[in-house]
This record gives C-alpha cells, structure tokens and sequence, in this order.
C-alpha cells in the first residue's frame, strides 16, 4: 500500500465536479495537490478554498489537448515542488443526444479531450513516475468503458478508448518491469456533479455520490488496483456480455441502459 506522505498529487480537471472531491480525498490522506484545469476561475477558487483548510496546494491552468502548455506546466510544477508522484486523469467532456443532430465538432472536442487529452498528459509526465520510488496513474474511464451508450456515442466510445489506454499501458509498464508504478481505471456509472444532469440512472445503479467515490479512488489507487467499478451492478457488465448480442439488447434496454443520457442536460 502507498503511503502518501510527501507526495504530490496532479489532478487534471480539478476546479470542480469529482476531480475538485477526489483533490479533497488525496489532501485528506496526506498529499500535497498539483491540480490543473482548463478554466481558471473554478480553478482558483477551489484552489484557494483547499488552502484555507490547511492543505499545500499549487495551481496550473492548462488544456489537456494543448501539448506544448502541458510541457509549460510539467516544467514549472518540477521547479517549484518537485516531480509529482501520482497522475489523476480526469479532465473530460460530454455532449449528449442524437449522433447527427450533434454538431460534429462536438464529437470531435469529446475525443480530443478524453482521449487525446489523457494520452498527452501521460506521455508529458511518465518520466517523471517513472524515476519516483513509487507512483500511481489513476484515468477516469466511465462504465461506458464496458457497454454501448445510445445518445453519448462519441463520450462512450472515448470512454473505451481511455480503458484501452489503461489496460494496455498497464501491461507494457509491467512487462517493461516498472514495479513502482501502477494504473488504475476507474468505470463508474453516474455521479451527482451536473455534467450528467437530465440522465435516468440504469434500474439496479443509483447516481453516485462524489465523497463516497472520492474515497474508494483514492483507496484502490493506493493499493494499486488495476480497476474500480462502481456500483456493483458495473462489475457485472463484462459477465452480461457474454450472452447472446439479442438478449445483451433486450436486457440493456430493460434495465434502461439504452435510454438512460435521452434525456441529457448536462455540461
Ligand atoms: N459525472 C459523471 O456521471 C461521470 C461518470 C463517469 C465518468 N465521469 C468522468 O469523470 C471526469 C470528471 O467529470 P465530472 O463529472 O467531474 O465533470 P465536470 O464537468 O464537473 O468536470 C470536468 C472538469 O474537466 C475540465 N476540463 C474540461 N475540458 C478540459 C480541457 N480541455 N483541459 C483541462 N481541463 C478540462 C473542466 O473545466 C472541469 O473542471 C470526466 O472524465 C468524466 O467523463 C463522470
């Protein structure tokens, strides 16, 4: 298990929504922040909301798809705290409803932040885990990693993508005998922060609340779980896949998996 004691933790997408509570979990269990996000005033404010409760924490306003500000921030974040220890990607973006009816431009940012956006920040900054004693990189996937989601095709098909990107660097880190470093992917289903406002959960899953998920990322990023899927209901879904593509359909659309982002309101 990874102590955190003197550890800096970089959390993209860490003004607000699960990333600012994931930020809070890390800072409660000892770490110092490093948090970024493309937009500074929920940056700042959540930055400096933290410090008031007594916790070390530096600020760097980036976009995860701008590759040459992401070099800006790894250098000034080495000169004035150190290498970080443990990369949280979590920056993303969705845009619900009919495929077509979508600008196509839409589709387009999803992938270049969720996916893109993952990929530069890792390949920026895994040299530097990569020399740490230990490190972690936690990527927040969906549990549309693991199944269709009709009207968020372009979110759910980053969302695979980004599972993709775990598993696969994951395996090559460990065959490349990098023990001190682990990647988790984390497939959870809704959570109460807006971005999904409008959604019907799925029957059998609940919206999630982000301090108890909070908690749970934090626990399986330490003890360096290779997935977290929550609510339960999720870690069933590789088995449901199993079946027969027609029944997969009948379930899906009974549990209201393939109804659930219709009506979507999100941001
Ligand atoms: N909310 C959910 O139901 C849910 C479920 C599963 C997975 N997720 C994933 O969790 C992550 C966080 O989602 P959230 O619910 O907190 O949403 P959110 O919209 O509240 O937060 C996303 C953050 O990412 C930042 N961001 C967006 N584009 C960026 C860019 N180009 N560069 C840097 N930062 C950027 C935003 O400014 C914002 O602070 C996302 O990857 C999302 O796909 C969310």
């Amino acid at each position: 298990m990874m102590s955190l004691k003197n550890k800096r933790v970089l959390i993209t997408g860490g003004g607000q929504g699960i990333g600012r509570t994931i930020a809070e979990a890390f800072a409660r269990s000892g770490a110092s922040l490093v948090l970024s996000d493309i937009n500074r005033e929920t940056l700042e404010r959540t930055a400096q909301e933290l410090r008031d409760e007594g916790h070390d924490v530096t600020a760097h306003v980036a976009d995860v798809t701008d590759v040459e500000a992401l070099r800006e921030m790894r250098g000034s974040i080495y000169r004035d705290v150190g290498p970080v220890d443990v990369l949280v990607n979590n920056a993303g973006v969705v845009f619900g409803g009919n495929f077509l009816q979508l600008p196509l431009e839409q589709h387009k940012l999803t992938y270049d932040v969720n996916i893109t956006g993952m990929t530069n920040v890792t390949w920026v900054f895994l040299q530097d885990l990569l020399e740490r004693p230990e490190a972690r990189i936690v990527n927040i996937a969906s549990a549309s990693s693991l199944v269709g989601l009709p009207y968020g095709t372009s979110y759910c098909a980053s969302k695979w993508a980004a599972l993709g990107f775990s598993e696969s660097l994951r395996l090559e880190l460990k065959e490349e005998g990098h023990n001190n470093i682990h990647v988790t992917a984390v497939c959870p289903s809704y959570i109460n922060t807006g971005m999904f406002n409008g959604v019907e959960p799925p029957r059998l899953t609940r919206m999630l609340e982000p301090d108890q998920l909070a908690e749970k990322i934090v626990a399986s990023c330490l003890r360096g779980d290779a997935m977290l899927m929550e609510p339960f209901m999720v870690k069933l879904t590789p088995l449901l896949k199993l079946l027969p593509v027609g029944l997969l359909d009948m379930i899906g659309r009974a549990l209201g998996v393939t109804t659930s982002m219709r009506n979507w309101q999100g941001h």
